[in-house]
């Protein structure tokens, strides 16, 4: 590559990011993508044909393909949904897919690169093992069929296809093949710099501007598991707060008042608590003592440390909720509170996939205290139904290594001889 094109890169990476706020090294490689495939400069003989936008609604996924088009000249992306496709056409879903790649590769010899983008994917694409309809398999099998033509079909040009999915694993994993959707591009909730950014994109973009008062820190560090969706709500929110007040300008506590009425995607099945301290109720010395060793110890140094929690439930949450507010008052850090018994009304083969959720967000939310009331939902012994859930949670722990995780991991059970006996041997310690 040229300096010349380097440059231009960079230059087109910072313009993208005014709008929508993507990791640099990503957008450097979606951008140096696009711009090679227009001036057709790409070196290779066969340059992706299909890239994969994952993650979480509300990321970013659709806004950012809008504004690579916008900002880098491309003409207007074909934009399917995948609900649409299977409703709208019904009964000509394929030949609606067949039209559209042909206008795609009309247009790819005419102008160098076309792209089609189809949101919502996993609707049109589902994995053809457990999907009951009769339309999907045929479509998945179409969709292929249509990628893998391309490279024949187009002789001048070349077609990029993007799917965007909250569901990866959804997919038909035909589609997750070499050559066909393999270029993957993932994104993550934002972290507190990163939702800073956005924050700052999005004053730029919703208001007239003035928020030099405006403490970002304090919001940012406020709004974990915040997407950048749920900025926008919050602040739209705050806009409103401020016209109901008679200002024309929002103000710090405008953005504090919204918040306590958005909730943040990330975590609406798991809920972050503020965990209160229930000492008083407690009442035995022993336990309080043990209490204000744990919250002590990861508060000095936060590491991976697994408890179970022996009593009633009533009374292991005492001892939660005291442990998280003693460990909080230091760390500020979150406290997710999760109900195993939420795992079991999960549909078969989703409660695998709902456990390596939550682990995800852990990993994300670290340092942080997760409580998971009655564990024994998905991990007591001689349970068939729940031999799978057992071998995630399992997994998952595995990943935890004592230094580089910083969770706190409290678990309630009536009586550990309940629980799985692998499972068990992963709590050394309890109260
Ligand atoms: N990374 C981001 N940077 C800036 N704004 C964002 C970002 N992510 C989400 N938003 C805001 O949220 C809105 C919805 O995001 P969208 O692109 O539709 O998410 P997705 O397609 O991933 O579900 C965007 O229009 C934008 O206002
Ligand atoms: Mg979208």
């Amino acid at each position: 590559m040229s300096n010349e094109f380097k440059e231009i890169v960079k230059e087109k990476v910072k313009e993208i990011q005014q709008e929508v706020y993507i990791k640099k090294e990503v957008l450097e490689k979606i951008v140096g993508l696009f711009l090679s495939l227009k001036d057709g400069r790409f070196p290779g003989k066969k340059p992706p044909k299909g890239l994969l936008f994952y993650g979480p609604p509300g990321t970013g996924k659709t806004l950012l393909m809008k504004t690579l088009a916008k900002k880098l000249d491309l003409s207007d992306p074909i934009m399917i949904r995948g609900p649409e496709i299977i409703s709208q056409y019904y009964g000509k879903s394929e030949s609606r897919l067949r039209q559209i790649f042909a206008l795609a590769k009309e247009r790819a010899e005419e102008e160098n690169l076309a792209i089609i983008f189809i949101d919502e994917l996993d609707s049109l694409a589902p994995s053809r093992d457990l999907t009951k309809g009769e339309l999907e398999p045929r479509l998945v099998g179409q969709l292929l069929s249509l990628m893998d033509g391309l490279e024949k079909e187009v002789s001048k040009g070349h077609v990029v296809v993007i799917g965007s999915t909250n569901r990866p694993e959804a997919l038909d994993p035909a589609l997750r093949r070499p050559g066909r959707f393999d270029f993957e591009i993932e994104f993550d909730p934002p972290d507190a710099e990163e939702r800073k950014k956005i924050l700052k994109i999005l004053l730029n973009n919703y208001t007239k501007g003035q928020y030099e008062n405006i403490n970002l820190d304090e919001i940012a560090e406020q709004t974990i598991g915040f997407t950048g969706a749920d900025l926008l709500q919050l602040l739209n929110e705050s806009l409103l707060q401020a016209v109901l007040e008679g200002r024309d300008f929002i103000i710090q506590k405008d953005l504090l008042y919204a918040k306590n009425s958005v909730k943040p995607s990330a975590l609406r099945e798991f809920h972050i608590e503020k965990p209160r301290n229930r000492s008083n109720e407690i009442e035995n010395e022993d336990i309080i003592n043990r209490i204000k060793q744990v919250a002590e110890d990861f508060s000095k140094k936060p590491h991976f440390k697994p408890i179970l929690l022996t009593h009633d439930l009533s009374f292991s949450e005492k001892i939660a909720s005291t442990i998280a507010f003693m460990t909080c008052q230091r760390l500020h850090c979150p406290y997710l509170v999760v109900r195993a018994t939420w795992f079991r009304t999960r549909w078969f083969g989703e409660m695998e996939k709902s456990i390596r959720k939550l682990f995800e967000r852990i990993n994300r939310l670290q340092p942080c205290i997760v409580y998971i009331k009655n564990i024994d939902a998905i991990a007591s012994s001689g349970n068939e139904h729940i031999h799978g859930a057992i071998l995630e949670l399992l997994d998952n722990l595995n990943n935890f290594s004592d230094d580089n995780t910083k969770v706190l991991l409290l678990c309630s059970v009536k009586d550990r001889n309940m629980l799985d006996q692998e499972v068990r041997t992963y709590f050394k310690e309890s109260i």
